[in-house]
């Protein structure tokens, strides 16, 4: 299609990306134990470059191991992690397709601590307990805090080194910075805590490090909560940041050297709204075994997933806020399928209202994710402002070569993702990848693609 906005470049203050699609963070346990990468992790990274995303943010990428989410991430923690990120980049860079890494800390939302962090509390802006799993934390002192600004303008330097192409702070979804943004779970006294201005200083002394430390001509971007639902589940819990809060967020992210916000939703990982789609008992039964010792919360989730008496009361927590969701502002092409049509308006481009209004406040470009896959929608999206690009996740998983198709005139792949978030419930103790059986001709054909990311080892490779 001629002058198809999805195709146009998109220009930042540093950096311009061939069209409109980013490929969203998505983490996998695919690197060592010790935070050291793999080649399986840059063959899942290439998937999406061949497929023919503008760029890809990397996964989670902690910038301390006391801030993993997980083992088995790359982690951009020390100097040696470089050469690794900088193969990562060269690797997709062959396809025209540029890297941000997305610098992380998890704070109080650590899933499995790992033997380094045996012993040891997570690090917060808070010492409350996480409510959704019961993970311990303890608030940071502000040395500690000083410490994780230098950790995180470290990594900067360390992705410019790499030769990246930008960073993004992961500043949404409960993990640290939006422990410190959030109205809901800051409860601390001194300059970090209170009102918003305090508890937005975290992310914007991060900023400015970070522009402090690699100058102002290389990419940085941040990931926000436009609104945090941050009493979705757990009830009790106080509702968190307002639209209007983030709009202010953002403004002052700007100002501090920004060069994009990418909006996002939800003050905890997973949550009703991100990734918004099903929550399939029959997986989750089956991995959250791995996070049993993590947190005082999680046999009792165990159980509650466990038992199917149960089922009903969860399934009404999970999907409350949802039903508080105002409709669809537009819709895409008609899509014959009804099932299909139907998740569509279910799932697809949920966050475009918040994104829209932050739009209408901010001077930097503005990507949105959640749920988009069609064409037709994302096109319309960025042509009625919603939104500069967009940025995928598991529709991409799903169809690692959807880029491509929509370029080739398809609306839609012919068997899009089904929001079942089976991928996402997997990915604690399994390899990530698209898990709906329904998708595949047979259970062994789903495993084939899934392990497709293993089959050209790093042995094999040693020659190139
Ligand atoms: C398996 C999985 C892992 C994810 N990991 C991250 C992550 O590390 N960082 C992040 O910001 N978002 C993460 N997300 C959220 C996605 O980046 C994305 O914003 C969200 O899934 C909505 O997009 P989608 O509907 O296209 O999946 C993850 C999602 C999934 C399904
Ligand atoms: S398992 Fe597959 S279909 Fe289901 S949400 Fe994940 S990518 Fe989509």
């Amino acid at each position: 299609m001629e002058n198809d906005i999805i195709f146009e470049p998109l220009r930042f203050r540093n950096l311009t990306v061939k069209n409109r699609i980013f490929r969203s963070s998505i983490s996998g346990r695919w690197d060592n134990y010790d935070g050291s990468g793999t080649q399986a992790r840059i063959n899942w990274e290439e998937k999406f470059a061949r497929g023919g995303v503008g760029a890809i943010i990397s996964s989670f990428v902690p910038v301390a191991i006391r801030g993993r989410i997980m083992p088995n991430y790359a982690t951009i923690n020390c100097d040696e992690r470089i050469p690794f990120w900088r193969k990562v980049g060269e690797r997709v860079h062959e396809y025209d397709c540029k890297f941000i890494l997305q610098l992380s800390h998890s704070g109080r939302q650590q899933d499995i601590g790992g033997v380094e962090n045996l012993g040891k509390k997570a690090l917060s802006s808070t010492s409350q307990t996480e409510p959704f799993h019961g993970f311990l934390c303890q608030a940071m002192t502000l040395t500690e805090i000083k410490e994780t600004i230098q950790y995180f303008a470290d990594g900067a330097r360390r992705a410019r080194e790499a030769g990246l192409d930008g960073v993004e702070l992961h500043s949404a979804n409960g993990y640290l910075f939006n422990q410190f943004l959030s109205s809901g779970i800051n409860d601390r006294q001194d300059e970090y805590g209170g009102s918003l201005e305090n508890r937005a200083r975290f992310l914007l002394d991060v900023i400015r490090a970070i522009r402090k430390e690699v100058g102002n001509d290389f990419h940085l971007q941040f990931k926000i909560s436009a609104v945090d639902y941050n009493n979705a589940v757990t009830f009790w819990e106080k509702p968190g940041n307002t639209i209007e809060d983030s709009i202010q967020v953002c403004q002052w992210a700007e100002e501090a050297g920004a060069d994009a916000v990418h909006v996002s939703t939800g003050s905890l990982f997973p949550h009703p709204l991100n990734p918004i789609g099903d929550f399939n008992f029959d997986v989750i039964t089956r991995t959250y075994d791995a996070m049993l010792s993590s947190g005082v919360e999680t046999t009792r989730n165990y159980i509650l997933f466990r038992k199917a008496f149960f089922h009903p009361l969860f399934n009404f927590l999970w999907n409350r806020v949802k039903k508080q969701l105002p409709p669809q502002a537009f819709s895409g092409d008609d899509v014959k399928d009804p099932k299909i049509k139907q998740l569509l308006i279910e799932n697809q481009g949920r966050n475009l209202l918040d994104s829209r209004e932050i739009k209408k406040h901010v001077n930097i470009p503005v990507l949105c994710t959640g749920g988009l896959q069609q064409a037709s929608y994302i096109r319309q999206a960025i042509n009625d402002q919603y939104c500069d690009g967009v940025t995928m996740a598991r529709t991409l998983i799903a169809n690692n070569d959807l880029v491509k198709s929509f370029q080739a005139g398809k609306d839609l792949a012919d068997k899009p993702c089904t929001y079942c978030n089976k991928c996402l419930l997997n990915v604690i103790e399994n390899p990530l990848g698209c898990y709906e059986q329904d998708r595949f001709n047979s259970y062994e054909e789903m495993m084939e693609e899934v392990m497709s990311v293993f089959h050209e080892t790093q042995f094999a490779n040693l020659s190139r």
